[in-house]
């Protein structure tokens, strides 16, 4: 088989080095690592290569807030990431940095060719500039009144109100976001890639290539004109300089997808491979994108382009998914559905979410909905009732009988080759196509149809029966014989149940072309519990959980404008009749008190002058609950109670803080009482 042997690179897109991975994220890392395993499991040679995406204005402004440099804030992303990764059983083989020496090298490369090739032209434009931070602003760093409909706050580049797109100096009032300042209008050099040039290529390629879905989609860009593409920005900024232009930055955008590349010749150096047989434009290696809808522009045009004109190979496919709701609804804090990576493995297994999100893939770039009810109904019914349960209806009986031997033959070879031989090349077809979802419904239909067999054949009856030893024996072999073949099909998923699978059936690691025998005369080892089922109560102390994260920085603000920082880098403009509708009073901290199972909260008792309040505070890191009883504070009194893990919180109590750890809650002067309103 080794002729037919693919050589394949695959890439994931490259998580922002200044956020949590979160559950929205793991559809494409899930989507991608069953894709490679099961490539692997066929014999290919496939890479998968990932990195932080580690450049940017955000990730500069992000690690000032923070007091650090943004190489400690990315080098601490990095490990968290990785270990959010590692924890959901996504296998890189690689995961590096976009600020990696490799990407520098290979950025200035693809630059350099694209310029001597003439595709790289400079000229002056007027941009906004905010005096007081001294730097140019990105258009999410405005805030300002839509020349359009007049919507007020409305960011830098799009009206959130009328969705019209347009100019950051057409903002009418325009405020940095950073500093408050008006900005003034400031020009400068800018280098722009002359993706035009492009764009008969391109359509070729589209065509070629693409899926007509998304081929469809691009055409529409086509018919609106491509423009030049501004790939440089002026210090301040955290990226990689360009040669021969001081004080200018490659934009974050030119070497994030370079990244991909960055990160595999990283590998090829360190497994002695050779990074040209993968990247050169005659390559024989295939080579696919997986990447979220949203940034399809970036990876169907910019970046083919880019490697057109510096005489690179090009993407054999971008494989582009929807995105994530939850319950039906966008991912919302409010609602606790805003679930980190590294919540939900506090709470619950990562097979769970693999299996589901495989349940709900496809190959189309429709959003799928993670519902929480059929998420626990789904792994309890498919995972544990229907799969696990054929091992250990069968696996005791052979343990205790047969000192764990296997029979010499199959009691229904029918139905095994019907699973074999039948499954087997449908099954490949659409894991190749990424056709989870249909995938996973043919392997719990064979499930279905060997739970049937045990079912009629009923080795606990059998087993009570004396003389029918040897019938015992085949239906129960033949039990373990189909579930030994459905883990072999759901090991792309499930890598984790496949390999206490292989540990309790005494069996080296499952390849596909392991389906094509069956396990006899063989010894197995003592079955142990492989998967347990979803509760409802983990589901709910992880939603808790991720309502909590909020709560404890939304008593701190500033906390809550740094984990936010790329989302609303600055609170919107309120009116005064805005501001009034806060209701803010003087409270005395009667009591004081630990929460137990919360890491950050406090839960105070505050007196607003006769009327006492329950409020959650997330100030356990800075204060001593003792030397906090008796002081006044200052409360939002009107806020609507909000139900907790722990109890209902019925305020909210002010405090500052650098966002670095230290709180400090906020006092009156001497002299006022509790219930005093603030204004
Ligand atoms: O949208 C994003 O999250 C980007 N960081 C993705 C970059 S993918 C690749 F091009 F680098
Ligand atoms: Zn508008």
């Amino acid at each position: 088989m080794t002729e037919n042997k693919r050589k394949i690179l695959v890439t994931s897109a490259l998580p922002y080095a200044n956020g949590s991975i979160h559950i929205g994220h793991l559809v494409e890392y899930i989507q991608t690592d069953i894709w490679v395993r099961f490539q692997k499991m066929c014999g290919n040679d496939c890479l998968y290569v990932c990195a932080d995406d580690a450049h940017g204005t955000p990730i500069m402004l992000r690690a000032e807030q923070e007091g650090i440099t943004p190489e400690q804030l990315i080098a601490r992303t990095l490990e968290e990431h990785r270990a959010d990764f590692a924890g959901f059983n996504i296998e890189f083989d690689n995961y590096h940095s976009t600020h990696s020496a490799e990407n520098r090298e290979l950025s200035t490369w693809i630059y350099t060719r694209l310029r001597d090739n003439n595709y790289i032209t400079q000229r002056s434009i007027e941009q906004l500039y905010d005096p007081v931070k001294e730097m140019f602003l990105p258009d999410r760093f405005i805030r300002g009144e839509c020349p359009t409909c007049h919507a007020q706050d409305q960011y830098g580049d799009q009206c959130e109100v009328c969705n019209r797109t347009y100019s950051p100096t057409d903002l009418l009032n325009p405020v940095s976001a950073i500093s408050g300042a008006t900005p003034i209008k400031k020009e400068s050099l800018h280098f722009f890639f002359d993706l035009p040039a492009f764009e008969p290529k391109l359509r070729e390629w589209t065509r070629n290539t693409l899926q007509a879905e998304i081929a469809n989609k691009l055409e529409e860009w086509f018919l609106a004109g491509l423009q030049q593409w501004d790939i440089s920005r002026d210090k301040p900024y955290f990226g990689f300089e360009i040669p021969d232009a001081p004080g200018k930055y490659f934009y974050v955008w030119l070497d994030a997808p370079v990244g991909y590349f960055a990160s595999l010749k990283n590998l090829c150096e360190r497994r002695g491979l050779d990074l040209d047989s993968y990247i050169r434009h005659d390559s024989q290696a295939e080579m696919y994108h997986f990447i979220g809808k949203d940034i399809m522009y970036f990876h169907a045009l910019f970046w083919p382009a880019m490697l057109e004109g510096c005489g690179l190979r090009k993407p054999d496919n971008i494989f582009i998914h929807g995105f994530l709701t939850v319950n039906g609804q966008k991912m919302s804090k409010s609602r606790g559905t805003f679930i980190k990576a590294a919540t939900y493995l506090q709470h619950l297994h990562p097979e769970y979410l693999r299996y589901y999100y495989a349940s709900k893939l496809g190959s189309g770039i429709d959003d799928i909905d993670l519902n929480l009810d059929d998420f626990i109904f789904r792994i309890n019914s498919d995972l544990v009732g229907k799969i696990v349960n054929i091992a250990s209806r069968c696996a005791g009986f052979i343990s205790k009988r047969f000192d764990g031997k296997l029979s010499g033959q199959l009691a229904d070879p029918e139905l095994f080759a019907r699973i074999t031989s039948g499954a087997n090349e449908s099954l490949k077809q659409l894991y190749e196509n990424r056709e989870y979802s249909k995938a996973m419904r043919a392997i719990m239909a064979i499930a279905d149809e060997v739970n049937q067999y045990i079912d009629e054949h009923k080795p606990w009856v059998i087993a009570k029966v004396e003389g029918r030893e040897q019938e015992l024996q085949a239906v129960c072999t033949m039990g373990l014989n189909c579930y030994r073949l459905l883990v072999l099909y759901l090991k792309p998923v499930l890598p984790e149940l496949a390999k206490n699978s292989e540990q309790f059936l005494n069996i080296a690691p499952l390849v596909w072309q392991d389906a094509d025998h069956a396990l006899l005369d063989h010894t197995i080892n003592t079955f142990k519990p492989l998967m347990t089922r979803v509760e409802q109560e983990k589901v709910d102390a992880m939603i808790a959980d991720s309502k909590d994260n909020l709560q404890a920085s939304a008593d701190t603000p500033p906390a809550v404008q740094n984990t936010l920082l790329t989302e609303t880098p600055i609170a919107p403009v309120i009116s005064i009749e805005d501001f009034g509708k806060i209701d803010l009073r003087v409270a005395r901290i009667l009591k004081a008190e630990q929460v137990e199972g919360a890491d950050k909260l406090l839960q105070l008792t505050l007196d607003l002058g006769g009327e006492t309040r329950n409020v959650f505070a997330g100030i356990k890191s800075a204060y001593d609950p003792a030397t906090l009883e008796g002081r006044l504070t200052v409360m939002v009194a009107n806020l609507a109670p909000r139900k907790m893990r722990f109890g209902v919180s019925e305020g909210m109590v002010l405090a500052a803080g650098s966002g670095k750890g230290d709180i400090y809650i906020l006092s009156p002067d001497n002299g006022a009482e509790p219930g005093m309103r603030i204004k």
